[in-house]
């Protein structure tokens, strides 16, 4: 008897489901097994594969089911397989699984009978986007492919009909070293005879506008296209045909597109060109060496979204809501225009005075213009651009309805596998909006921004991002694409451009945080997806860093001066110096040096490449006590006296002895206290400040962090309405003017990665061992929420944890996937394993509230937020200090003093108006 179900059809690399054009001959395969008997544990699994017309089985006698090697002798180009599996626990087979199947694409350059070609006349950079097109006689497909790529990017049709369904193919990479190309089941578009394949080439990535200088043309200023159309005839006989210098190129009706300005569309024009416009093409060289097969899914159309309203600006403009920051373009139906009349659509993610704030775009037009045919009813829409925005301004459409605009929302079609959800409305809206800042900032690469002229790769963004985004979507075919990227682009020397694909070409880009994005991303990928491959694949790329870094530090081992970037961001830095930070940016350099020594080590070790591991742990060590000698007090107080240089000590094993140890905790929750429980962090110490004060036993500080709704927190945006993370803090100001610096975007993930300890901590749901196989459930209640819950697909299956407070009891449900086993510590409980299932506890709640205790020093008055609450008030309504963060400063350097002298010490240093009136009102709260 099967004591489990069937496994799910196998996946293939980090693909979903069958693949087409897979760039690996030995695919590795993954399986879920939905249920099984409690105990079972698969100790052996058969793949079956079939090709042509045979079948075999290939037995392996293994418990792993996780990127599993492929079994068979590597598939060649163009070949396909059909691949299924079962296991077997000591007991019995399970059923076989459904097939899923991959078919290859072209792993060499010889497989290309195609040539690259550019229209010779047409095309020029300030032209309309020209259509390529290329007739052949074809006879009936019993299977048909297109591949097809471009210098630009790309739509498709055969025959008149779209070829599938992607957006901005082929994206964009380090085109010079990795160019993508797509295959295309194209069977059905095509007929017996007479074919036309006709494209569209806008200038993307390629040749449109790239970074904030206002470059164009940045890889090459001619748009090329290569498409290779293989038909399989009835008989089995391949027939290739591909561009070449027969194909001809003509104008279409898109006048002008730009990822950054927009597109104007002449909708009087043929769309795909007039043949008597035809112009002839060149074939240009191109080295066939660097095509590869897509390892993650393609940009699409993943939603599209309403207007909510109609707004009449002040100054009399028709102003679309779409109720959501989100990223692609307006689609926009008219009708009964004068043929020609212009339309206008421009977008901005924010209103400000109630007209369109466009500054923070900066050079970015963000403008999509329609020239329109007139008379009946068309459909507004670009498809060679994209715009970030929650606002559209149009004009020239006459009355505008709310039913006639949507938002079409674009982005790499990603698996979705993570969610959160938790009693307080302002947390889970804010974790939407982390959500919908990962959906916008992933338009083919992990980007800082959507919207202004930037939209870059820069790496420190994603290096504090990247385990959120892993809990959140299916990362791991995207993210191993970028990571590819990032080791062709790496320079010579080891240094890492501060954005893959690099278009700044800094000579020397070493930032410490940016950079060693090339050692924490394959290993995030690792632990979260269970990718080994990954990290023998980036070793080289990761150890050049670590090694460039150890030069720089030379003989002290302290990486210090040169340019950094350092703590960006922090809300202290003022807004034209994001520089600024209060952590100095030598104690963030060298921090990070023996982060990522310490991940290469580790690394190494789990390759089994012991003398390198070795090296790196030498090379840390000597980082660790340069730093211990440099920067840290005996008593555990650090050189920059900031949250987030505690923060990076605390997580990152920096403080040799325990007595620093627990200074260090003790200061950094007192610097949170003196904040007013305010954000004091930028990019490098926001992701890691609460998982520092949990480690310190400080969850109610973490809490009130979290939860803090003033400015400037993770909260105040929520509180203004935002949808989406902000880049700054206070990306919008208080009184709803948009923040001065130069540099304000309201679609940042950067600043979101505490989801990820939202994830791990307050939901608690952490891997211990890669891709969770091994899960820790450790949730830390508190009683600022009721409940809360995270559920993630991982690649053993779906795992949860919830739980519940309910009177005096806190209700916990786990659900751990076959294949993988959790740890659990719940309050009150000894420590647990448990294997795949469903479990439930109940414990006593750890948050019961307490009877009423009066504090005993001044700390305590600030961890009592129900009488913090009435001191703040009182007194700033007796006008001592403005706000919580005035009052908590004024009170800091009293903490170990007595509650009931706390009046006293707000007055230590002014006039003493309202010393009365707050006394009265206070002392009773203060004093036994
Ligand atoms: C980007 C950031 C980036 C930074 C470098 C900015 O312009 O938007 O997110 O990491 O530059 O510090």
């Amino acid at each position: 008897m099967a004591r489990c179900t069937a496994p799910s059809a196998p996946r293939f690399e980090h693909h979903d489901g069958s693949v087409l054009g897979i760039g690996a001959g030995a695919p590795r395969l993954s399986w879920t097994i939905d249920d099984a008997e409690p105990g079972f544990a698969q100790t052996a699994y058969e793949v079956e594969v079939t090709r042509a017309e045979t079948t075999r089985v290939f037995p392996v006698e293994a418990s792993d089911q996780v990127l599993v090697p492929w079994p068979a002798e590597p598939l060649v180009s163009r070949e396909e397989a059909a691949v299924r599996v079962r296991v077997r626990d000591a007991v019995d087979w399970s059923p076989w699984s459904a097939a899923s199947t991959v078919e290859v694409g072209l792993l060499s350059p010889e497989d290309w009978a195609a040539s690259f070609i550019s229209p010779r006349t047409l095309a020029g950079l300030e032209a309309a986007a020209p259509v390529v097109r290329g007739r052949f006689d074809l006879p009936a497909a019993a299977v048909g492919r297109l591949r097809l790529t471009a210098h630009g990017v790309y739509e498709a049709r055969l025959n008149g009909h779209r070829v599938g369904d992607e957006v901005l193919a082929p994206g964009w990479t380090s085109y010079s070293h990795r160019l993508r190309y797509q295959t295309h089941d194209v069977t059905d578009l095509l007929r017996e005879g007479s074919n036309e394949l006709e494209v569209v080439l806008g200038n993307g990535w390629f040749r449109g506008r790239l970074g904030f200088l206002g470059e164009r043309g940045l890889y090459g200023d001619r748009l090329a296209l290569l498409a290779q159309l293989e038909v399989t005839d009835a008989h089995g006989e391949l027939h290739v045909v591909g561009t070449d210098d027969s194909w001809t190129a003509a104008e279409s009706g898109v006048l002008a597109d730009d990822l950054y300005d927009g597109q104007r569309t002449d909708l009087r024009r043929p769309m795909w060109g007039s043949e008597s416009a035809a112009d002839v093409v060149d074939v240009v060289p191109v080295d066939l060496g660097v095509l590869v097969a897509p390892d993650g899914p393609p940009v699409r159309v993943t939603q599209v979204v309403p207007a909510v309203q109609v707004l009449r600006s002040p100054s009399g403009a028709t102003i679309l809501d779409f109720g959501q920051v989100l990223v692609g373009w307006v689609r926009l139906r008219v009708r009964g225009l004068a043929a020609g009349a212009e339309v206008l659509v421009r977008h901005a993610e924010v209103l400000e005075d109630g007209e369109l704030g466009v500054r923070p775009l900066r050079t970015a037009r963000a403008t999509d213009t329609y020239l329109v045919a007139g008379g009946g009813e068309e459909i507004l829409e670009p498809g060679l651009t994209f715009h970030g925005f929650r606002y559209a301004e149009v004009s020239g459409a006459g009355e505008v309805r709310g039913e006639d605009a949507e938002a079409v929302v674009i982005g790499s079609d990603l698996q979705r596998t993570g969610w959160f959800s938790c009693s307080d409305p302002m947390l889970a809206r804010f974790h939407d909006n982390v959500v919908w800042g990962l959906r916008g900032n992933t338009v083919d690469v992990p980007t800082d921004c959507p919207q202004r002229d930037e939209r870059l790769g820069w790496t420190g963004d994603l290096q504090v991002f990247s385990p959120t985004a892993a809990f959140l979507f299916n990362v791991g075919g995207f993210l191993t694409s970028w990571l590819a990227d990032l080791s062709a682009d790496q320079l010579p020397d080891g240094s890492v451009p501060y954005v893959i694909p690099d278009v700044l070409h800094d000579p020397a880009p070493t930032a410490a945080a940016w950079g060693d994005a090339a050692a924490v991303v394959p290993w995030v990928l690792h632990e979260r997806t269970g990718d080994t491959g990954i990290l023998a694949r980036q070793l080289a790329s990761m150890r050049a860093w670590v090694d460039r870094l150890d030069a720089l530090a030379g003989e002290s081992h302290l990486w210090a001066g040169g340019f950094q970037f350092g703590d960006w961001l922090d809300p202290s830095a003022p807004p034209d110096d994001p520089f600024a930070a209060k952590t100095a940016p030598d104690v963030v350099a060298t921090a990070h040096l023996i982060r990522s020594a310490d991940l290469v080590a580790q690394v190494a070790s789990t390759l089994g490449e012991d003398a390198v591991a070795g090296h790196y742990r030498v090379v840390a060590a000597a980082a660790r006590s340069a730093f211990g000698r440099e920067y840290v007090t005996p008593g555990g107080r650090l050189l920059s006296d900031a949250p987030t240089a505690y923060a990076m000590a605390l997580q990152w094993d920096l403080l040799p002895t325990p007595e620093q140890r627990v200074g260090a905790q003790r200061r950094l929750a007192d610097l949170v206290r003196a904040s007013g429980f305010h954000i004091d962090t930028g990019f490098v110490g926001t992701p890691l400040v609460t998982d520092a004060l949990v480690g310190g036993g400080d969850v109610d500080v973490a809490y009130r962090l979290l939860l803090q709704t003033s400015c400037p927190s993770w909260l105040y945006p929520v509180t203004m309405g935002a949808t989406t993370v902000w880049e700054r803090w206070d990306s919008l100001l208080p009184d709803g003017s948009i923040n001065p610096g130069e540099m304000t975007s309201f679609n940042h993930y950067a600043l979101g990665a505490v989801a990820d300890w939202l994830h791990r901590v307050v939901a608690g749901l952490a891997p211990t061992a890669p891709g969770y196989r091994r899960i820790l459930v450790e949730p830390r209640p508190h009683a600022a929420l009721t409940s809360a819950r995270a559920r993630h697909l991982t690649p053993y299956g779906e795992t949860s944890v919830a739980w519940e407070r309910d009177g005096d009891v806190l209700n916990v449900e786990v659900t751990v996937p076959v294949g993988a086993g959790a740890t659990v510590r719940l309050p009150g409980l000894d420590e647990q394993t448990v294997g795949h299932g469903r479990h439930r506890w109940q414990v006593p709640d750890p948050c019961r509230v307490e009877e009423h205790r009066t504090p005993r020093t001044i700390r305590d008055v600030l961890d009592d937020p129900a009488i913090w609450t009435e001191v703040v008030n009182a007194t700033a309504a007796v006008g001592v200090a403005a706000d919580e963060t005035a009052i908590a400063k004024r009170l800091t350097p009293f903490f170990d003093d007595p509650a009931a002298e706390l009046v006293e010490r707000l007055f230590a240093h002014g006039p003493r108006d309202g010393y009365g009136t707050l006394t009265k009102q206070l002392q009773p709260l203060l004093t036994p």
